[in-house]
C-alpha cells in the first residue's frame, strides 16, 4: 500500500515537473533536416556539411549526423526553434561530436543564437549568447570553450577545460543553472563546475584598493638590518690577485727582445671580497605593508548574468583543416535529468559498438599490412622482416581506459 502511494507521489510530481525540451536534432529523417538547417550566405565558399555516420559507427542509420566534408574551410549553418528565455529554469545544451578525421585544427562547438540572428547572414562575429564545445588546434590547444555573451561582451571562462582530443564520439554537455551556478559535464561524468561571477569576468571587482590609502613615509619593512656595532677588520683589505709566487723567470728569458719579465697572476687566497657588516633584527621592523581595500563603487550585483531573453538559434560556425566532424544529437533543454537520458539513449548506446569496429577495422588493417610486409619482404630479402611496429604503438595508443563501461553497455551481437 504505502509503495503504491509512493509510486503515485512519484508518478504525480514527474508529471508536474514540467521538463521541455526547446530543440532536438538527430537526423533520423534522411534529406529532411535541409529544410531545418540553413546555410550562411554571408561568404561564397562556405565547406558543405553532409549527413553521414561516417566510417566507423554504433548504428549506421541512428549515428548520421552532420559532417564537415572539404577541408581547410569556414562551415556556418544553424537551426531555428521556438524563442524561450532560460529565466528561472536551468539551459541545458547538448551535442555529440566525433573528430573520426584524427583533427589537427578546428572547431568542434556549437553557438546559441537570439531568435533575432538572420541566418542566411550567420557568420564569426555574429552576436551569439553562448557558445560551448571542443576546440583542437595543435598540440597547445585542446579545450572546451564555454563563453557567454552578457551586456554585449563576449566573456570567457577563466578555467581550463581539457577536452577529448581522439576519434570517437563524445558527448558534451553544459548546464547554466538560475542560481549563477554551472556544470560542464563531458561524457555524461562532470568535469567542471561553479559559479558564473568566479570563473568569468562578467563583473568588475567586488573590492578595489583604496585609491586613498598610501604607505605611510616612516613605514619600515626591513627585517634585517646592518649591526652598527659591526666594523671591518683591519687585515679585511687584500688584493683580489697577485703575482705566482712559484712562477719564475724562464732562463732564455731576453729583456731587449722579450720586454720586462713578469710573473703570472694568481687569484689571493687571502682575498676576502667585500666587507659587509653582519646582519641583525631590525627593531622598527613593521612588516610588509599591505594595501587596504574598499567596496568597488563600480561593482554593483547582478543576479540575472545567467539569463537570456530570447533564445532561438543554435548553430555551427567554426573552421576547420582537416575535415570529417560529425555533429550529432542536438538537445536543448531545461530538464537536466531528460539530458544525461537522452545522452546515455544516444551517445551512451552508440560507444561500445563505434569502439569496436573501429578497432576491428584498425585490426583488419593492421593484418592487410602485415600481409603486404610479408609479400614485400619474401620477394626482396626474408631477412628484414619487422617492419610492422608503428601498428601496434597506435593499437596502444587508442585504447582508452573506457574498457569497462563498454563491457556493460551493449552485447557484443549488437554489429
Ligand atoms: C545514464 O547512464 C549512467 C551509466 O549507465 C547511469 O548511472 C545513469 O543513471 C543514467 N542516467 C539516466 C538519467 O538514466
Amino acid at each position: 500500500m504505502q509503495i503504491q502511494l509512493l509510486q503515485f507521489i512519484c508518478a504525480t510530481l514527474f508529471a508536474f515537473s514540467n521538463a521541455e525540451v526547446f530543440f532536438k536534432e538527430q537526423f533520423l529523417d534522411g534529406d529532411a533536416w535541409r529544410s531545418r538547417w540553413v546555410n550562411s550566405e554571408h561568404k561564397s565558399d562556405y565547406g558543405e556539411f553532409k549527413l553521414t555516420a561516417g566510417s566507423f559507427y554504433g548504428d549506421a542509420e541512428k549515428d548520421k549526423g552532420l559532417q564537415t566534408s572539404q577541408d581547410a574551410r569556414f562551415y556556418a549553418a544553424s537551426a531555428r526553434f521556438e524563442p524561450f528565455s532560460n529565466e528561472g529554469k536551468p539551459l541545458v545544451i547538448q551535442f555529440t561530436v566525433k573528430h573520426e578525421q584524427k583533427i589537427d585544427c578546428g572547431g568542434g562547438y556549437v553557438k546559441v543564437f537570439p531568435a533575432d540572428l538572420e541566418q542566411t547572414q550567420m557568420h564569426g562575429e555574429s552576436q551569439y549568447y553562448v557558445m560551448f564545445g571542443p576546440d583542437i588546434c595543435g598540440y597547445s590547444t585542446k579545450k572546451v570553450h564555454v563563453i557567454f555573451n552578457y551586456k554585449g561582451k563576449n566573456h570567457l571562462i577563466k578555467k581550463e577545460i581539457k577536452c577529448k582530443d581522439d576519434e570517437l564520439t563524445h558527448l558534451y554537455t553544459l548546464i547554466l543553472n538560475s542560481d549563477q551556478t554551472y556544470e560542464v559535464k563531458i561524457d555524461n561524468e562532470q568535469v567542471e563546475s561553479g559559479s558564473l561571477e568566479e570563473d568569468w569576468d562578467f563583473l568588475p571587482a567586488k573590492k578595489i584598493k583604496d585609491p586613498e590609502a598610501k604607505k605611510p613615509e616612516d613605514w619600515d619593512d626591513r627585517a634585517k638590518i646592518d649591526d652598527e656595532t659591526d666594523s671591518k677588520p683591519e687585515d679585511w683589505d687584500q688584493p683580489e690577485n697577485i703575482p705566482d709566487p712559484d712562477a719564475k723567470k724562464p732562463e732564455d728569458w731576453d729583456e731587449e727582445m722579450d720586454g720586462e719579465w713578469e710573473p703570472a697572476v694568481i687569484p689571493n687566497p687571502d682575498y676576502k671580497g667585500e666587507w659587509k657588516p653582519k646582519q641583525i633584527e631590525n627593531p622598527n621592523y613593521k612588516g610588509t605593508w599591505v594595501h587596504p581595500e574598499i567596496d568597488n563603487p563600480e561593482y554593483s550585483p547582478d543576479a540575472q548574468i545567467y539569463k537570456f531573453d530570447n533564445i532561438g538559434v543554435i548553430g555551427l560556425d567554426l573552421w576547420q583543416v582537416k575535415s570529417g566532424t560529425i555533429f550529432d544529437n542536438f538537445l536543448i533543454t531545461d530538464d537536466v535529468k531528460e539530458a544525461e537520458e537522452f545522452g546515455n539513449e544516444t551517445w551512451g548506446a552508440t560507444k561500445a559498438p563505434e569502439k569496436k569496429m573501429k578497432e576491428e577495422q584498425e585490426e583488419a588493417k593492421r593484418k592487410e599490412d602485415e600481409e603486404k610486409n610479408k609479400e614485400q619482404n619474401t620477394e626482396a630479402d626474408d631477412e628484414e622482416g619487422e617492419g610492422d611496429d608503428e601498428d601496434d604503438d597506435e593499437e596502444e595508443e587508442d585504447a582508452p581506459e573506457e574498457d569497462a563501461d563498454d563491457d556493460e553497455a551493449l552485447p557484443k551481437d549488437e554489429l
